[in-house]
Formats: C-alpha cells, structure tokens, sequence
C-alpha cells in the first residue's frame, strides 16, 4: 500500500527574514532541501502581540522561489485582506476561526480566487466548533495550532496530535496542517494520526542537515530508502 504523502512547509520567520541576503539564501535551501511549500507567518500586533511582515513581503518572493506560498493571516478580521494576498500570489490562505467575523465568506472569498482555503484553530479551540463549517464544503484545509499563535521556537502542546485525529475523523478528505513545535520525533505521531502537512520553523533551520530533516519529517526515514533501494 502507497503511504499517503507529506508535504513540508518550513517556516520563514524562524530565520532572519528581514535581511534580504539571508531571506533569498533560506528560500534557495529549503527548495534544495526537498521542501513543498514556504510558511509565512502574518502577524499584525492585535490577533497575536507580535508583529511580522504582510503582503508586500508574499509580492516581494512570489517570483525568487518555486515553492508553494503557504499564507497563515494571524490578523484579526482577515477577510479585510484577503484580496491583497490573492493579488500578492497566495497559494494556500488559512484564516483563524477565533479571527473571523464570518468565517463562510471569508473562505468563499479564498476559494472564488482559486486558492486552497484554510482555518486554522488555536489550540484551546475544540474542533467540534468547525463541525458545521467542515460540513459546508468551503474548507480545503485545516491548521492545527499546536503551540499559541505568536512565535517560532515553542514546545509542542501535549494533546494536539489527538485533535489532528479528530479532525480527520470528521473529514476523510480535507487536508491537515499542524503548526507549531513540530520536529523528527512527534512528527510519527501526526502522521499516524493523518496529518498532510507539517510546518517547522525552528527544527529545519537550525537543522546542520536540512535535507534529512525535511525527510525525517516527511517520514522518509532509513526503511524508507532501504525499501526504495529494494524496489518494495
Ligand atoms: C506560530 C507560527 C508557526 C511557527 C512555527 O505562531 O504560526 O508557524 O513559526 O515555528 P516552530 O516550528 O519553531 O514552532
Ligand atoms: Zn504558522
């Protein structure tokens, strides 16, 4: 049987982002790297106290990386801002439940760009409140916070990858992100629990071997290569 397939998606604001050389030199490693996407961590000083960077920095490298621009809006009321991120080259855009004031045209404004619509929830949000949305068909995806919104380099909250098994018990086809104090060990646990893709700041960057992170995370680990070798 085909193992289901995880996509990386290492997060840009675990590195010095705001020197152009570094920022260009990071998205050129991890596209070497074996990495999918690159996360960008929108922060806008209400929903979370810190702040980052916004659409101007997505219009900035959609033209320097081939990866897939996965935008997580941890903004409140983003559905004021999801045109200029469309317009900016947006691939993926996850919005927070806790951020929206409606939540359905947020995600219809998301998928009418023909862009992967997301919600994500903090971790105290049980995910029997998105029971409803999941059902309406509007969500592609859903991130799963695993650490309070706001910074790279957190612990993993104990009791998330069991919230990744919930939500794929209520969706057999949406896609699972988790972010948030995800390494090479607790990786196993959300793949087993289905999660599709793994986001990672601190673990990929400060990684001497980004290459064989990204592919411990993705679950290619020595078995994976013997089998392949083999041909099983
Ligand atoms: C937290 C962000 C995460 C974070 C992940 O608010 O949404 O994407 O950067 O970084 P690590 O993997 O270091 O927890
Ligand atoms: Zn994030």
């Amino acid at each position: 049987m085909k193992n289901r397939v995880i996509r990386v998606s290492p997060s840009i604001i675990a590195t010095n982002y705001k020197n152009n050389e570094t920022l260009l030199q990071s998205l050129e490693k991890i596209e070497k790297a074996g990495a999918n996407c690159v996360h960008l961590d929108i922060m806008d000083g209400k929903f979370v106290p810190n702040t980052t960077f916004d659409y101007t920095f997505v219009d900035k490298i959609r033209d320097k990386t081939n990866l897939l621009l996965d935008v997580h809006l941890m903004v409140q009321r983003p559905e004021e801002v999801i045109d200029k991120y469309a317009k900016a080259g947006a691939d993926i855009i996850s919005v927070h439940y806790e951020a929206c004031k409606d939540v359905y045209s947020a995600l219809k404004k998301i998928k009418t760009k023909n862009i992967v619509a997301g919600l994500a929830i903090n971790p105290e949000t049980p995910v029997l409140k998105i029971k409803d949305i999941l059902e309406s068909g509007l969500v592609d995806l859903v991130l799963v916070m695993s650490v309070h919104p706001g910074a790279s380099g957190q612990s993993f909250i104990p009791g998330m990858a069991e919230k990744v098994a919930e939500v794929r018990e209520l969706s057999r086809k949406v896609f699972i992100e988790i972010d948030g104090g995800v390494n090479t060990k607790n990786a196993k646990m959300l793949r087993a629990m289905g999660v599709n893709i793994i986001v990672s700041g601190s673990c990929i960057f400060n990684s001497k071997n980004m290459k064989k992170t990204i592919n411990q995370l993705k679950g290619k680990g020595l078995l994976y290569h013997i089998r392949e070798f083999l041909d099983i």
